[in-house]
């Protein structure tokens, strides 16, 4: 099963194996951009596990040369970075930081010549302070000036970046951020967050028509995150609520994106409820033609199947933390009972990819363009043994099964389903959003005292998977 060889065996010869960052979570380099939501939200006590921030992390920004060439080592076809808002425009709009641009020129530049597909996201959850102020996605403007700062990048960056992907996870932004509080800028709106989903599709939408005007040479998508969602049994209430975490989590992004329209609000709520899943994402005509420009791709983050029943849990538990806001949701998320679990407390099942990557053909048919597995990983905290290496066996077990299901459907498993690639979440182990340096996703550990990387067995073997599939056989 984690044979390298076998595994490489099953991957079509233009399939991309890559690994996936994004810049808050690893750069550093606080000083030399402007401030963003989360600076101030991990500065608030309590919001982060560990009480940490994200000013030093792994110091990406200036050990990018280092970085690289752990890329190199691990024979990756494709690199997913993401270009921090305010370290390109600090205030979010107007001045631009060029000594900002510069960075990502470079890493672009050095990503080419060692042969690796660079995939640029503009924005992986930094807003700039003074937007965050102004109301953040809470209103169009940030939409509008977004679309200003794709511009900007994309005339810098346009002639050589491969891929491009707008928005990562507007779902989560919109559940952890704004509707449970786990995420900054941590309010808890609960349903009534959807409004914000309509902005940061403006976003997207802006944004695309921004880089296809410049025009970029490289293609244009989008990212989010999907959960296949099963109701814990078959009664009507759990059915019900299953529909709505589709409904919230799913359909919210992908259907004003791939199909133009808002999403149906599913059947079996409360009418009280309808009506305002249905006020909140309503949009015009003129919007949704906006948002729905084709795409080159689409990019698919996936980690887990969700098992929903009816009621609140009352401890408030969320998969990204502890929230007031969740004790007062009409579902709970249950513990799938035969499936083991990551060091998160999420459960492992690389089926569920299948499933989910089933439904998105159903439901989006010809009007789905080719998909990427943008991301996918899993948190085991091993540590360094005695000897200096570090034995990850659970994270090699995790890629190989995720990664056989990604071979597969790359071979046309589902008819209509194309898949082109697979970016494993993470390099390096890095700052887990609310959940500080206590969650490690990396292929690299991340001594976050020292800054010493030191390649995990899963970064060796994902190396050996890449040097079978070229043909060597020093595997
Ligand atoms: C996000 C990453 C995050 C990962 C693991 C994804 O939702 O895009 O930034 O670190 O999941 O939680």
């Amino acid at each position: 099963m984690t044979d390298p060889r076998e595994l490489a065996a099953r991957q079509p010869a233009n399939f991309v194996l890559g690994a996936a960052t994004a810049a808050l979570q690893i750069e550093g380099g606080a000083d030399l951009r402007g401030r963003c939501g989360w600076d101030e939200f991990a500065e608030q006590p309590g919001r982060i596990i560990d009480g940490s921030t994200p000013a030093l992390t792994c110091d990406h920004f200036h050990r990018s040369e280092e970085d690289l060439e752990l890329m190199s080592g691990a024979g990756l076809d494709g690199y997913r970075f993401s270009i921090s808002w305010p370290r390109v425009q600090p205030e979010g709009s107007g001045r631009v930081s060029s000594e900002g641009l510069d960075f990502y020129d470079r890493l672009v530049d050095r990503l080419i010549e060692r042969g690796i597909r660079p995939m640029a996201t503009l924005y992986h959850w930094d807003t700039p302070i003074p937007l965050e102020q102004q109301g953040g996605w809470k209103v169009r403007s940030t939409a509008e000036r977004f679309g200003e700062y794709a511009a900007i990048v994309g005339e810098r960056l346009g002639d050589r970046v491969a891929d491009w992907v707008s928005i990562n996870e507007a779902a989560t932004v919109v559940l952890n951020g704004y509707g449970l509080g786990v995420h900054s800028p941590g309010e808890e709106q609960l349903f009534r967050a959807g409004a914000v989903a309509r902005n940061m599709v403006l976003g997207h939408g802006y944004a695309v028509q921004a880089l296809r005007s410049v025009p970029v040479a490289g293609r244009i998508g989008v990212t989010n995150t999907h959960t296949p969602v099963s109701p814990a049994t078959d009664s009507k209430k759990d059915k019900a609520m299953a529909g709505l975490l589709d409904f919230v989590h799913n359909r919210l992004f992908a259907d004003p994106v791939l199909l133009g329209r808002s999403p149906e609000v599913p059947r079996g709520l409360p009418l009280p409820m309808r009506l305002m899943l249905k006020s909140v994402s309503r949009m015009s005509r003129k919007d949704l033609e906006l948002v729905s420009q084709p795409l080159d791709f689409y990019g698919l983050n996936y980690y887990f199947p969700s098992l929903v029943a009816a009621g609140a849990d009352p401890t408030g538990m969320s998969p990204d933390g502890e929230s007031e806001a969740a004790k007062d949701l009409p579902f709970r998320l249950l513990d799938w009972p035969d499936l083991p679990q990551t060091d998160f407390g999420w459960p492992i099942a690389p089926d569920g990819l299948r499933q989910i990557s089933q439904q998105m053909a159903e439901r989006y048919g010809t009007r789905l363009p080719p998909v990427v597995i943008t991301e996918g990983g899993a948190s085991f905290n091993d540590a360094p043994s005695p000897d200096g290496s570090v034995n990850d066996d659970d994270r090699v077990a995790y890629l190989a099964a995720h990664i056989g299901v990604a071979a597969d459907l790359a071979n046309g498993a589902i008819p209509g389903f194309e898949l082109e690639g697979y970016y494993v979440w993470t390099l390096l182990d890095n700052w887990e959003w609310a959940a500080g340096f206590s969650q490690r996703f990396g292929l690299v550990h991340v001594d976050f005292d020292t800054l010493e990387r030191t390649p995990k067995s899963s970064y060796h073997w994902i190396g050996d998977v890449q040097r079978a599939r070229r043909g060597k056989t020093e595997v």
